[in-house]
């Protein structure tokens, strides 16, 4: 399994000096990736990361016009312009309804904990909003996304993991207000998650 991530894991905090420009959420400038945008996002991973597997499943997933859905691959870049941070919808199914799968979600480790991951998680969700997605759902640090609005997708919307995710872990996001779909997850075939 990769681009999806549980774990407390350790994240180190950036210094945010003052006058630091990266400091303020506000200096970053969030917009869907464009076709000059690949390598800047694989070099966003592989950094985040430390390994290729979050990187090549971007690959694979945008080469998979079942998964990938067109305008909803963000990137937020940094008061300099380089691309910072980089968030990523893709099409998953609760049963046989659709919705939204957030993941990977990376910045680069110069700039983690200064609001570019919040920034470009908020104009994604916004976006999938603005196009009429529904459901979002995500497997990710259980003290991160709660902050976009995330609960525990089966305690709290009877929506079930595909393998037996922690409960705290595995969260759904109504984007639109409705009650979301009861079910279990389909992941797109790039995750390898059957
Ligand atoms: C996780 C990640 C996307 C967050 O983006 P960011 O720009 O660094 O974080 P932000 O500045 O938006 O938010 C900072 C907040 O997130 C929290 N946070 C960041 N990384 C975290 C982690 N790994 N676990 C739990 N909380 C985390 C911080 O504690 C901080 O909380 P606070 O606002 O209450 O002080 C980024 O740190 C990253 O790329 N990490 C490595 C790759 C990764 O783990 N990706 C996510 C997989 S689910």
């Amino acid at each position: 399994m990769s681009g999806i991530h549980a774990s407390h894991g350790s994240h180190g905090a950036g210094d945010r000096g003052a006058g630091d420009p990266a400091g303020d959420p506000a200096a970053w400038q969030p917009r869907p990736e464009t076709a000059a945008d690949t390598t800047a996002v694989r070099r966003i991973h592989l950094a985040a990361f430390g390994t290729a597997g979050e990187a090549d499943l971007v690959d694979a997933l945008r080469r998979d016009p079942s998964a990938w859905l067109p305008g909803l691959s963000y990137l937020a870049d940094a008061p300099d312009g380089t691309p910072a941070a980089h968030a990523l919808l893709t099409r998953c199914h609760v049963d046989e309804v659709p919705a939204v799968a957030l993941a990977p979600c990376a910045v680069l480790p110069e700039y983690q904990q200064r609001g570019a991951g919040d920034t470009v998680i908020r104009a994604l969700l916004e976006a999938a909003r603005a196009a009429g997605e529904r459901t979002a759902i995500v497997l990710g640090h259980p003290p991160y996304y709660p902050r976009f609005g995330f609960a525990p997708a089966a305690h709290r919307f009877g929506i079930l993991p595909p393998q037996p995710w922690p409960d705290e872990a595995f969260m759904a996001l109504s984007l639109d207000g409705s009650t979301p779909p009861r079910g279990t997850v389909r992941y797109a075939r790039a995750f390898g998650i059957d």
